[in-house]
């Protein structure tokens, strides 16, 4: 099973006008990724962020330590090849895309390796893991989305759980070290049961940026993910 979790607050929630400080505010809570949400009015309804903001995040994302937390890129845009390499410069450690976002997607899948970053598919919720049948030695993360993309804030879609135990049975028996990610409606009342069912990083965007409190937000999510192990 799973040795361990991580959590990647969605900045798609923080407050845009000071970014680089609630990168470091959510780092400063435990937080383990940074989820970058990249959306072109074209393939989701909606337009946020590009290159430029993931390379003035990138200072921003490191531990006290001064080691590097990682970028994960969350592509929500169509074409994704030419994109791929400026986000490869700007800082990004993962880039993830959608495979109906792509004409070949295990050619997007290699681009994104060659250009030193870990390789994710994303899979909306009526799309179907069969993507995965001829590529899992390419892919370092699958991303199941518990929501439609575009927006922050949307309800946990429970088909989503069933998901996740298919893609962590297709983990397994690869053999092979793939993060499985899930994305949309986290929240600390169902991340243990998320866990249960086979997630190991868990992105959540209105539930840290949305709180008061990013610590205590933070820590009630690890304690259920605490509970989910026993
Ligand atoms: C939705 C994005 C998500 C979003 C999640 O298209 O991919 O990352 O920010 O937001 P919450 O956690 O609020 O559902
Ligand atoms: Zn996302």
């Amino acid at each position: 099973m799973t040795s361990q979790y991580r959590i990647a607050p969605s900045i798609l929630s923080a407050d845009f006008a000071c970014l680089g400080e609630e990168v470091r505010a959510v780092i400063n809570a435990g937080c383990d990724v940074i989820h970058f949400d990249v959306m072109d009015n074209h393939y989701v309804p909606n337009l946020t962020i590009g290159p430029l903001v993931c390379e003035a995040v990138r200072p921003h994302a490191k531990r006290a330590d001064g080691s590097a937390v990682p970028i994960d890129v969350h592509l929500m845009v169509k074409p994704v090849d030419r994109i791929v390499p400026d986000f490869a410069k700007a800082g990004a450690s993962i880039i993830s895309f959608h495979p109906e976002a792509t004409d070949h997607i295990d050619r997007t899948l290699g681009l994104i390796r060659e250009n030193g970053c870990k390789a994710g598919l994303v899979f909306n919720p009526a799309t179907p893991l069969s993507y995965l049948d001829y590529v899992m030695d390419k892919v370092d993360l699958i991303l199941i989305m518990s929501v439609n993309p575009g927006f922050g804030g949307q309800k946990f879609i429970p088909a989503a759980l069933t998901k996740l135990r298919e893609a962590r049975a297709r983990i397994e028996q690869s053999g092979r070290d793939i993060w499985l990610e899930v994305d949309g409606g986290v929240k600390a009342d169902n991340i243990a049961e998320i866990a249960r069912a086979g997630a190991d990083t868990f992105v959540a965007g209105s539930a840290i940026f949305g709180a008061n409190d990013y610590n205590a937000t933070v820590a009630a999510m690890r304690a259920e993910l605490a509970k989910a192990k026993s």
